[in-house]
């Protein structure tokens, strides 16, 4: 008999035939999310389930007395409560790996778009204000030449550092938890102190993982470091920011810019202050959303998906449940 699994989002054909040939599928097809009832009412009888964003915790597993594993389409898998899941005995896996380059195209978006204002001018010409050529408060700044930093050179990291190194020749410098010397050796980025990329960057990108230890890590202190002229982006998790502290740096002018992929909240309450700044460019989390990229998180999550449930060790098993 073929395992019972719950995708619990559209997902392209060509997986959903490959899925239906090896596991009874039911994939929810609604516009709107789940709630979090229609959920636990859905994971009740499944062995699997592939999902993104929803919160796999204690309440979800014990709803859930046959699953034996959970396949997020995301390489962040922050909902995960590894803890909880080691308890049911339960597999959690991620994407990484197809969609680095799509966010680090992402990223060099952000950093662009910021730099030469063009969100805002772009408004300027369609809303009839060029009537001449602009004056200099609308110039932008260079991003060749300038110094990126990078907090997190993990693949994505790597991804920006290739792009900024060898496509705009800028300086990158980076911090990470260990020194990453792969990394380092192809794009020719340097390692330094967490302060010193601080202090030194034009652009400072983060890209860490949302864990116990770097939730909230990024807060007044290292705002307090960055150049006055820095732009600040992230496009990794929100809640790695004390948003607070982001929203009274750039209130003070501690820093001249946010470009923001990722809130603390998504989507952000309509009263959030970053939403009323122009200083801000914000995005609603769209790092990994090309049409290709997202059918490749797809296929992976699947692959990982029917990998546990055919008893193997699936590719991309999260290293916290490795040795359950
Ligand atoms: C997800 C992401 O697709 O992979 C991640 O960690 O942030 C995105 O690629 C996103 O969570 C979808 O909402």
């Amino acid at each position: 008999m073929k395992p019972r699994v719950l995708v619990a989002q559209r997902i392209p054909a060509d997986v959903a035939d490959w899925l239906g040939r090896r596991c009874e599928l039911r994939v929810w097809e609604g516009e709107e999310r789940l709630s979090r009832e229609a959920l636990l009412e859905a994971i009740s009888d499944v062995e699997g389930a592939a999902l993104v964003s929803y919160r796999v915790d204690e309440e979800f597993l014990v709803h859930a007395p046959k699953l034996r594993v959970v396949s997020d389409i995301s390489v962040g898998y922050d909902n995960f409560d590894v803890d909880a899941m080691r308890r049911h005995k339960v597999l959690g896996t991620n994407t990484p790996g197809v969609l680095d380059d799509t966010v680090a195209d992402l990223v060099m978006g952000l950093i662009l778009a910021s730099a030469r204002r063009i969100p805002e001018l772009d408004q300027y010409v369609k809303q009839g204000r060029w009537l001449r050529a602009i004056p200099e408060p609308f110039f932008g700044r260079d991003v060749h030449h300038a110094t990126l930093g990078i907090i997190g050179l993990g693949r994505i990291g790597e991804a920006v550092a290739r792009r900024a190194k060898f496509g705009f020749d800028m300086d990158v410098v980076y911090h990470n938890r260990h020194r990453n010397a792969g990394p380092e050796e192809r794009t020719g980025a340097r390692f330094l102190p967490l302060d010193e990329v601080l202090c030194r960057s034009d652009f400072l990108v983060l890209q860490v993982p949302s864990t116990a230890e770097t939730r909230g890590f990024f807060g007044s202190r290292e705002f307090g470091l960055m150049k006055a002229s820095s732009i600040f982006v992230n496009a990794s998790r929100g809640d790695v920011v004390d948003e607070a502290a982001l929203i009274a740096a750039l209130r003070s002018g501690r820093i001249a810019g946010a470009a923001l992929d990722v809130f603390a909240r998504e989507p952000p309450a309509a009263d959030n202050p970053l939403l009323r700044m122009d200083t801000v460019l914000a995005l609603p989390h769209i790092g990994s959303a090309t049409s290709k990229t997202r059918a490749d998180m797809c296929m992976l999550a699947a692959k990982n998906l029917v990998a546990a449930l055919e008893g193997e060790v699936p590719p991309n098993l999260v290293p916290e449940l490795r040795d359950r």
